[in-house]
């Protein structure tokens, strides 16, 4: 928090009687003292690498390779996925994987490779392991994807957790993505990046990092093929990345390298090899299946920190009514509680909650509330008297409970790696579900602790149970919010067993997608937070959490008209779509814009909510798949380089790429396509990829192309099912696949297979069923010009 923010901060909280400046203060010195004298510094070190190979020993699914200083054991799992650990380290414990790690592939064996050097040779991958404990991933064909040097420690001499750090390299050409959402991405260009999930403490834009969502997995796109990389280790860490470059003429390449440095923790990873597609159905399956959101969670949100009424929120609710706009949610931020302390109700401003509610969802709209961790610590609140009886809130190791500093002033954390405390707080939500809520904002979980200087956390030192284990905030640091959306998720299964839960989460780490999905927490309102607010969704994506979306509009300060209908088109085909602003900022409603661009929003709601099924089927498939909703353009052909490149457009599951409008003054922009014909969907006209073409980007609507042959499922004018069908060019065909709604419980539905394609000119669509094709089962709408 820099000086500004603490003045702002103590103005709001400060007259809530919640806190004082001096606060701060105070907690970042009690965090800092407790550091110092529970956690020792750092005294001398002793330097270790492999050494020399020694010997080895088959297992299943690979073996254990030996070394004059460690040792390595390689497994590859039935899913194709290869793990491998150093120092003893095996897949578990882990609070990345979805459940127990998956069986070894009795398929794969170690065998001796050249030099001394032994490889594991699997179906899809080819681990060779130099005599110095260099390990090189190849394809089944050889091709080298990523080499890692043998890594390094340094120990402590006087014992405790061991640094260490593994550089690898990559092809010249390789570009690097993921790491958890990151503000100047998607693609990761040189620099260091952190791994330490941080509240920047303002609104943040693309030069800020590390944010809320870090997460040591890399995807590694090359000509030679991609990979995923998960360092399966929580604590603190940065990694350095830097794009290779290819020789011109006689000129050598040079290799792209990634440089982890970790301060603890065990050294061992995952890698997957194959297609995007391929990596991100293998990732899901180590990791976890993505939480269906409920159908509703797919349409508007609209949030914001001060509505400060039941009267205020009824004022928003009709005010989209009225106009005749869709609107699917509000969100109540902390304003609504009872002096910021979760779990209760401001009696005086939201005397009727309850009756809110359900007044709203008659007019099929819900109440989602804010829940931070933090617990005001203050005898006669009942959440903390109950913590307290039941020993739920961190400690320090001399004991005393850890205080730090959130919205409700003075407060105290859950201890979420301790099951019995996740149990606790899941329960704490039936006071949420009686009070009418259909959805949770969990936030401020990084977690955050305001401090006047130095982090704005939690002391290192503090400790917690990580399952039993027993350990400290270093290591559970970066697992706290993934533990909380457990918690939180856990408790509503048990609660409303009858219905999904809807969660999402500011922070998290790998495995989120199992709870809920985020949010890309408070981006600065300008051009520059426009982009990074594109950027943390498909990098996340890309990690494994499918859903998520800006604050439309951008956090802090008022967006102009033209920026505000910007953002708001790109969030109309995003996962989450939420408009939300700060207490200080301007109002975000469509129409505090004026009339134009109240035009431009309703257009953009309609086309949000014809499109509901679409998204529907998407949410389908990134459960059943991994593939994010938003992807890449590079999704299907990551072997073109433009592709590659290209950070400013993006597919929307198979059939549509997007191409958002990201800079003022645009009226067209330049759009790079994928192989294959795609039509503008508003002039139906047909352009051939791959290739850049230009194209009409008006103030009223960004471009949008369909796959040619597509099927898209929409929702049509009477609210039915109907079947969107592009013409396949000739000679081609096409097809979609359709998840219809099954409702908010945990009814299966099943998944609708077309294909399309030409026959005399005309669109012919065909179901796939089992015992042949059949008639498809919703009515159609062809589109897009049959010949050309
Ligand atoms: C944090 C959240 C933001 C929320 C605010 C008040 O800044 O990121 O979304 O409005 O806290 O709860």
């Amino acid at each position: 928090m820099d000086g500004r923010d603490l003045v702002r901060w103590v103005k709001a909280v400060g007259s809530a009687g919640a806190a004082r400046g001096p606060r701060t203060v105070r907690a970042a010195w009690r965090r800092r003292r407790a550091d110092a004298r529970d956690l020792p510094p750092r005294g001398p070190e002793r330097a270790r690498v492999p050494g020399a190979v020694r010997d080895a020993e088959p297992g299943p699914g690979g073996g254990v390779v030996r070394f004059g200083r460690s040792e390595l054991r390689i497994v590859v799992a039935v899913n194709g996925a290869v793990f491998w650990g150093w120092d003893g380290a095996g897949p578990e414990p882990s609070y990345a994987l979805a459940g127990r790690c998956p069986d070894p592939d009795p398929r794969a064996v170690l065998e001796p490779d050249k030099d001394g050097g032994w490889r594991v040779v699997a179906e899809r991958v080819t681990v060779a392991v130099s005599r110095h404990g260099a390990v090189e991933v190849r394809t089944p064909g050889g091709v080298p994807l990523r080499r890692d040097l043998p890594p390094r420690w340094w120990e402590p001499v006087g014992g405790g957790p061991a640094r260490w750090s593994q550089r690898s390299e990559v092809a010249a050409d390789a570009r690097f993505f993921g790491l958890g959402g990151r503000a100047s991405g998607p693609r990761l260009r040189d620099g260091a990046y952190r791994l330490w999930n941080t509240d920047p403490g303002r609104a943040f834009g693309p030069g800020d990092d590390p944010l809320y969502i870090t997460m040591p997995v890399q995807l590694v796109v090359a000509d030679a093929g991609t990979h995923l990389v998960f360092h399966d280790n929580s604590w603190d860490g940065t990694v350095a990345l830097r794009e290779g470059e290819e020789g011109s003429g006689s000129g050598h390449d040079r290799a792209g390298t990634s440089e982890l440095r970790m301060a603890g923790g065990p050294l061992r990873c995952w890698v997957i090899v194959g297609t995007p597609a391929r990596v991100a159905q293998t990732w899901s399956s180590l990791t976890g299946a993505a939480a269906l959101p409920p159908a509703w969670a797919l349409g508007h949100h609209h949030a914001r920190w001060g509505f400060g009424s039941e009267q205020e929120v009824r004022r928003v609710v009709a005010g989209y009514h009225e106009r005749g706009l869709p609107l699917d949610a509000v969100h109540l931020d902390i304003d609504h509680y009872d002096a910021h302390q979760v779990f209760t109700v401001d009696q005086d401003r939201f005397p009727k909650l309850r009756a809110l509610a359900e007044e709203v969802r008659r007019s099929g709209v819900r109440l989602v509330s804010i829940v931070d961790p933090a617990v005001k610590a203050a005898p006669g609140n009942a959440v903390y008297d109950e913590g307290t009886a039941g020993d739920a809130f961190v400690r320090e190791a001399s004991g005393s409970v850890v205080r730090g500093l959130v919205w409700p002033g003075e407060a105290v954390f859950p201890d979420f790696t301790h099951a019995r405390v996740r149990q606790w707080w899941g329960g704490l939500y039936r006071e949420r579900l009686a009070q009418g809520f259909a959805g949770f904002w969990h936030d401020m979980n990084e977690p955050t602790s305001f401090a006047a200087f130095g982090e704005t956390t939690l002391p290192r030192s503090a400790l917690h149970a990580l399952e039993g284990r027993g350990g400290d905030h270093r290591e559970a640091h970066n697992v706290y919010a993934l533990c909380m959306a457990r918690a939180g998720y856990e408790g509503l299964r048990s609660l409303r067993p009858e219905e999904r839960p809807f969660v999402f989460s500011r922070s998290g780490w790998a495995g989120l997608q199992r709870y809920g999905g985020t949010w890309s927490g408070d981006v600065a309102t300008g051009w520059p937070g426009l982009r990074a607010s594109l950027s943390l969704v498909l990098g996340l994506g890309l990690c494994g959490v499918p859903y998520s979306g800006p604050d439309v509009g951008g956090f802090d300060g008022g967006p102009s008209p033209e920026l505000y209908v910007r953002w708001f088109q790109l969030g109309s085909y995003l996962p989450l779509f939420r408009t939300h602003s700060s207490l200080w900022a301007g109002r975000r409603e469509p129409w505090e814009f004026g009339p134009e661009v109240l035009q431009h929003a309703r257009v953009a709601l309609v086309e949000r909510r014809r499109l509901l099924p679409y998204f529907v089927t998407l949410a389908h498939l990134a459960r059943r798949t991994g593939a994010p909703y938003v992807r890449p353009l590079w999704w299907g052909a990551p072997e073109d380089r433009a592709l590659r490149d290209c950070e400013d457009a993006f597919l929307l599951g198979d059939s549509l790429l997007v191409a958002p409008v990201l800079e003022p003054g645009a009226d067209r922009r330049a759009v790079r396509l994928p192989r294959g014909r795609w039509y503008d969907t508003a002039t139906q006209r047909a352009y051939e990829g791959p290739g850049q073409v230009l194209v009409d980007a008006p103030l009223a609507r960004v471009p949008v192309f369909a796959r040619a042959g597509a099927v898209i499922p929409v929702r049509g004018e009477g609210g039915g099912l109907e079947l969107e069908v592009w013409a396949p060019a000739r000679g081609r065909t096409g097809g979609g696949l359709v998840v219809p709604d099954a409702g908010d419980g945990w009814e299966e539905p099943g998944i609708e297979r077309y294909t399309t394609r030409l026959r005399g000119g005309r669109v012919v669509v065909e179901l796939e069923r089992e015992d042949g094709v059949g008639e498809p089962l919703h009515p159609l709408r062809v589109r897009g010009p049959a010949e050309g």
